[in-house]
């Protein structure tokens, strides 16, 4: 931000918060001391190992001063728990027992080895792990790990070859390589910056790629940490014992296999992946149905109008300021009549104001955060001085969702969890509460030192549970600031406050796919940037960008002009226009990735090291699935782009050229173009009004290609459903298409439209010839049979 935007929100915040933000600062500053504990500076060795166990899936190792635990969860997926240390609760990963592996055990020279599905993992006499194939290549090799303080220190070593990806939202280069990370969510002061850290959102997962293999490191201790990429992997707890899974495989499967220990993400209803219409605010009712007429009238498509903090009362969280929005109600209900869902903000700060309902229930019932001495946590946010519920109470998480209640009886259909990392203006030192805090941790008791990290993915626990009791029959929809390795089985994230420049919006690409890796698969920016005034170029090439990632919003800050499509000019108006048909043009694709995600465990957006370990520099492109490639241009002035493509061929989604696998092509992409690719061999559901196309590409070369699915359902709720796969082979030059369905969900349409990319002579379906113009189907076609020559 510019020292004029910086003067502009530091104005918007009010002298009242400005003044009590400094007595917080330094209050928080005399509360760390006075609750500080005493200093830990010590090192322990783990020592040597003195014996071992043979236990259920694994063995346990007793070292002169600490244990260890190995336990395959599954086949060739090791568990390893050094303790002393308190052991994680099971909000991340809830699945505590796991069927019997068989594990063959081996006692050496060097210590011990344990073998499971082809992976033999070793304990060394000295705490030393090493992970390796069955032929001996290392994977990963663990130094002893070392007692630091109260927590533990892991390190491993690093190869030359290896490039690392992950850790949740970092301001840094793509691969993590070289960078060190504090893990302590946090609201950075302004837009964040190249190299700023800690920020919002983190995840205590790295994927190692490289051209010997790829393995994903999760460490299940939510304290305080320090992970380091420099000379060797380092990654250091303030608390807790370390416990940490080693996935190996594939990128791809590494990543996938993680999702199923922390969780698939929800299935989102369908309107969330269309477009979303935000702004710091939209103030009162008139310019919400402002902007509807807006959409309607220039003929753009809208899903989400997004409500920030002016709909409240005085920034009560649960509350609706009468005089802007005297009835929300009828509001919402003439909104979902065109079409579009309301999502309202919501902060967890409560405003400590004796008169408010919400903040006499939580302190007479004991839910909010505490100091040690009892007294409350006090910070200062929107409506100035807030407690802050202890959401790592279930008690607190029960109350919390039961508040929803007042907004879903309104019709809100969503929740937008803002502020939750948790944050508090302070004027110097970190935006957070004080770090010595203590919380109920599920009954267990800690420190805040544990559950700050888990803050924002509790809210969502409570948030997710609050919309499913109180709209039983709709899937709940959260975007949240800020969470860890866990908050997709309940909620989206936005990148927070990003700069309006044209770093961040390539930095958008880069997050999102480190998100994806790391436990959070939906994800997308303020779509020009949240505290600036973007020109004309880079709002629409960052528009054009987000209409191919998974959340899709424009949002700015409150001191910022305007920034609706039809703010800028004509020209501006019509290209949105473009991207936005192409993103609800391919929205029954986007559902029925979202509805695998669901199933199993894959991302919705893919790096290209996905399809090529190669490729792991590649930072400005990503995956779609596996059928489409998307290389929006990142940089200034720039109307042509080098697109480097994976193996197999390409076909430009516009203009169906086509270009070989393995190669890089400099393409054309003039101000209106996102240059956008479809691989050969796949079959890609396209809307058409309400019917479905099926487009299918031609591979180059024989063989099975990616084929296609096409996933439907109510677009809501949890009725039938049908999910139809088209699975594709080339042979002797004859392409065939055999579709599989199950489930029991019927379309409207009972027919689909068929085109066919890439060059062929003819084409019949079950044995019936298309001819001529027509390309109907039945929608429930056995065989697409496409002759090329
Ligand atoms: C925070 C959010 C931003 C929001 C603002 C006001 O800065 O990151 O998106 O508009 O608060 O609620």
């Amino acid at each position: 931000m510019d020292i004029i935007t910086t003067i502009k929100g530091l104005k918007n915040l009010g002298m009242e918060i400005l003044v009590a933000s400094m007595q917080y600062t330094i209050q928080r500053g005399k509360l760390e001391k006075k609750f500080a504990p005493p200093k830990d500076d010590s090192v322990t060795p783990v020592g040597q190992l003195e014996s071992w166990e043979r236990i259920e899936s694994g063995a346990t190792f007793n070292f002169t001063s600490a244990k260890l635990e190995v336990v395959f969860i599954k086949p060739g997926l090791p568990r390893l728990t050094w303790t002393p240390g308190t052991l994680p609760g099971n909000t991340v990963v809830n699945k505590n027992s796991f069927k019997p592996v068989e594990v063959a055990i081996d006692e050496g020279a060097f210590g011990v080895g344990l073998e499971s599905d082809g992976l033999k993992l070793t304990v060394g006499k000295d705490g030393s792990v090493t992970v390796a194939d069955l032929d001996g290549n290392v994977i990963r090799q663990d130094e002893p790990p070392i007692m630091t303080g109260r927590g533990w220190t892991s390190r491993a070593a690093m190869n030359d070859d290896e490039s690392f990806f992950g850790m949740g939202m970092k301001a840094s280069p793509f691969s993590v390589r070289g960078c060190e990370f504090s893990l302590w969510n946090m609201e950075p002061r302004g837009a964040y910056k190249a190299g700023d850290d800690p920020l919002y959102i983190s995840s205590p997962a790295y994927l190692s790629v490289s051209p010997r293999g790829s393995y994903l490191a999760f460490f299940d201790n939510s304290f305080k940490s320090t992970f380091s990429f420099k000379e060797r992997l380092e990654s250091r707890f303030e608390g807790g014992a370390l416990r940490y899974y080693l996935f190996t495989g594939t990128p791809e499967e590494n990543v996938t296999k993680f999702y199923g220990l922390v969780g698939h993400a929800a299935m989102p209803p369908r309107w969330a992946l269309g477009y979303h219409q935000c702004r710091w605010s939209y103030e009162n009712e008139a310019q919400v149905r402002e902007i509807a007429e807006g959409f309607a009238k220039h003929d753009l498509p809208l899903s989400v109008i997004h409500m920030d903090i002016h709909y409240m009362d005085g920034y009560r969280v649960f509350t609706v300021d009468r005089k802007r929005f005297p009835d929300l109600k009828k509001l919402s209900q003439d909104m979902l009549a065109q079409g579009i869902r309301l999502v309202t903000i919501l902060d967890p700060g409560v405003k400590i104001d004796p008169d408010y309902f919400l903040f006499k229930q939580g302190r007479d019932q004991d839910l909010f955060m505490k100091l040690p001495d009892g007294e409350l946590v006090r910070g200062v946010v929107w409506p100035c001085w807030c407690a802050f519920p202890d959401f790592s109470d279930p008690a607190a998480r029960d109350w919390w969702a039961q508040q929803y209640k007042v907004l879903i009886d309104k019709g809100i259909s969503g929740f937008w969890h803002d502020m939750n990392e948790p944050a508090a203006f302070a004027a110097w030192g970190g935006s957070t509460l004080p770090s010595v805090a203590v919380h109920k941790l599920e009954g267990r008791g800690g420190t805040h030192l544990e559950a700050h990290n888990l803050y924002a993915l509790q809210e969502a626990m409570a948030g997710f549970e609050g919309q499913r009791r109180f709209k039983p029959e709709r899937r709940p929809w959260i975007l949240s600031r800020s969470g860890w390795a866990g908050l997709a089985r309940y909620a989206w994230h936005w990148t927070g406050d990003s700069e309006s420049n044209w770093w961040s919006l390539q930095q958008t690409i880069r997050i999102v796919l480190n998100l994806s890796v790391s436990g959070v698969p939906y994800s997308g920016a303020d779509i020009g940037g949240f505290g600036g005034n973007p020109d004309k170029e880079l709002y629409l090439r960052w528009f054009e960008a987000t209409a191919m990632l998974p959340f899709f919003r424009v949002h700015s800050a409150v001191f910022t002009p305007r920034r609706e499509p039809w703010c800028y000019d004509e020209e501006t108006l019509d290209i949105t226009r473009i991207h936005l048909r192409r993103r609800y043009s391919l929205l029954s694709y986007w559902y029925t990735l979202a509805a695998a995600a669901t199933r199993t465990g894959s991302t919705l957006v893919r790096p290209l090291y996905m399809e090529d370990v190669k490729l792991v520099g590649v930072d400005d492109q990503f995956m779609v699935g596996h059928s489409l490639l998307a290389a929006p241009v990142l940089e200034k002035g720039c109307v042509t782009r080098k697109v480097t493509f994976p193996a197999g061929n390409w076909y430009d989604w516009e203009t169906g050229s086509m270009f070989e696998g393995d190669t890089t092509a400099e393409v054309l992409a003039p101000l209106d173009t996102m240059p956008m690719f479809a691989r050969g061999g796949s079959v890609v559901p396209v809307d058409e009004g309400n019917q479905i196309e099926l487009r299918v590409f031609i591979p180059a070369n024989d063989g099975p290609g990616v084929g296609g699915e096409l996933y439907r359902d109510a677009g809501d709720g949890y009725g039938a459903s049908l999910l139809e796969t088209f699975a594709l082979v080339r042979q002797d030059n004859v392409v065939t298409i055999t579709r599989q369905a199950t489930g029991d969900f019927r379309p409207e349409a009972t027919d689909m439209l068929l085109k066919i990319v890439g060059s062929h002579k003819s084409v019949s379906v079950d044995g019936r010839a298309l001819e001529g113009d027509n390309r109907l189907i039945p929608f429930d076609f056995s065989t697409i049979t496409i002759n090329l020559d």
